[in-house]
């Protein structure tokens, strides 16, 4: 037994709990007010930070103080003042920056919440179904994602796929399969008034959040429809899915149908998690938040279904060959706006 890598496991071990423990404190600090409060404020000792927040002191002691030994705030032993560095609260307490990260302080612990699930599943088969993990889980994609959304769709996202902002701005119809709560098709209708909008969702629930958000947009509507049943006629210009191929039942039937309603001369622009086909290549902490998030989340609400599990680091050699074999043309890798998290494709008919 090499006593060197047992203390050296022992140490990774412990930073596995504590990046545990620290979500969960980051939870607590932003359902509380705190993270925002501090946002706001910037710094204080404990009791003023209380005092200001109104937060209960013992509480918002124990937290700044663990929050403090995970680098999360500073801390002043002298003064005894905690504070949250303005390049940290982007992070945590502001919902307009593109870095805002409270959608997985709502969606980590409901994940973790469904570990009993996940584990029957992993001893018999099938999974833990989309709806088990709750309503509060489409607050938190929509959290998660639409930052980036509202700061980059319409000003980089888009505009990196040749001329398609000008066909926008003529006015094309435009289709975002598996829609969520309905954020990019809004920002889309929103910014471009001459194209007509249609958000697709196979769950009631994010369709109905996603009408009560847009009944004053003329431009964008909402169905709630399964991605092999969205229309092919009249067709699509643009289709846009954000996050989406990885979780469904059967992505290779919903390839499919995508292919079916874009028009020739469209554009299919699919967001996915940003990783290789090959596990060797993602062997670091992004490979292990893609797997971990992918079996017990993705990978499992679809095989809750019967579906084919492809999980969220199915990557993109597998993605051109499946883009391929669903009978897109072209198959692009926009390099210029993928990032450590996310990678953009764009396929052609
Ligand atoms: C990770 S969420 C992404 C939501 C949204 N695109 C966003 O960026 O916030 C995946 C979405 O795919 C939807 N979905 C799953 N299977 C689907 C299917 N067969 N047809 C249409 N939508 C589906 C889910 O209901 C969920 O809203």
């Amino acid at each position: 037994m090499d006593r060197a890598k047992v203390e050296a496991f022992l140490q990774k071990f412990v930073g596995f709990a504590s990046g545990a423990t620290t979500i969960g404190l980051l939870a607590v600090a932003d359902r509380s007010g705190l993270s925002a409060y501090l946002g706001e404020h910037g710094s204080g000792t404990a009791e003023d930070v209380a005092q200001g927040a109104r937060l209960d002191p013992r509480y918002t002691r124990e937290i700044l103080s663990g929050l403090a030994a995970a680098e999360v705030v500073e801390y002043d032993a002298d003064t005894g003042v905690f504070t949250l560095p303005p390049e940290h609260a982007l992070f945590l307490s502001s919902d307009v920056s593109p870095y805002f990260m409270g959608g997985w302080l709502d969606m980590l612990p409901l994940v973790m919440s469904q570990i009993e699930g996940v584990a029957t599943a992993t001893v018999h088969g099938g999974g833990v179904g989309f709806e088990e993990f709750g309503p509060s889980f489409i607050k938190g994609i929509d959290r998660g994602n639409g930052p980036s959304q509202r700061v980059f769709l319409t000003k980089k996202w888009l505009p990196a796929v040749n001329s398609l902002t000008d066909r926008l701005e003529e006015g094309i119809r435009v289709a975002d399969v598996g829609c969520g709560s309905g954020t990019a098709a809004i920002l889309i209708a929103q910014a471009f008034p001459n194209a007509e909008v249609t958000g697709f969702d196979i769950s009631d629930d994010s369709i109905a959040i996603a009408r009560s958000r847009s009944e004053d947009i003329a431009n964008v509507e909402f169905q709630g429809y399964s991605v092999e049943d969205i229309p092919t006629e009249p067709g699509f210009d643009l289709i846009t899915t954000f996050d989406v191929i990885h979780d469904l039942a059967d992505p290779m039937a919903g390839l499919k149908r995508i292919r079916e309603a874009l028009r020739p001369d469209g554009v299919y622009l699919m967001m996915e998690p940003n990783a290789s086909s090959y596990l060797e290549n993602n062997l670091d902490d992004r490979g292990a938040l893609i797997y971990g998030i992918s079996a017990l989340h993705c990978m499992t609400q679809s095989l809750a279904r019967d579906g084919a599990g492809l999980g969220a680091a199915w990557g993109s050699e597998i993605a051109e060959q499946m883009a391929g074999e669903a009978g897109f043309s072209t198959f692009e890798k926009l390099d210029a706006i993928t990032n450590s998290f996310s990678a953009f494709y764009a396929l052609r008919a």
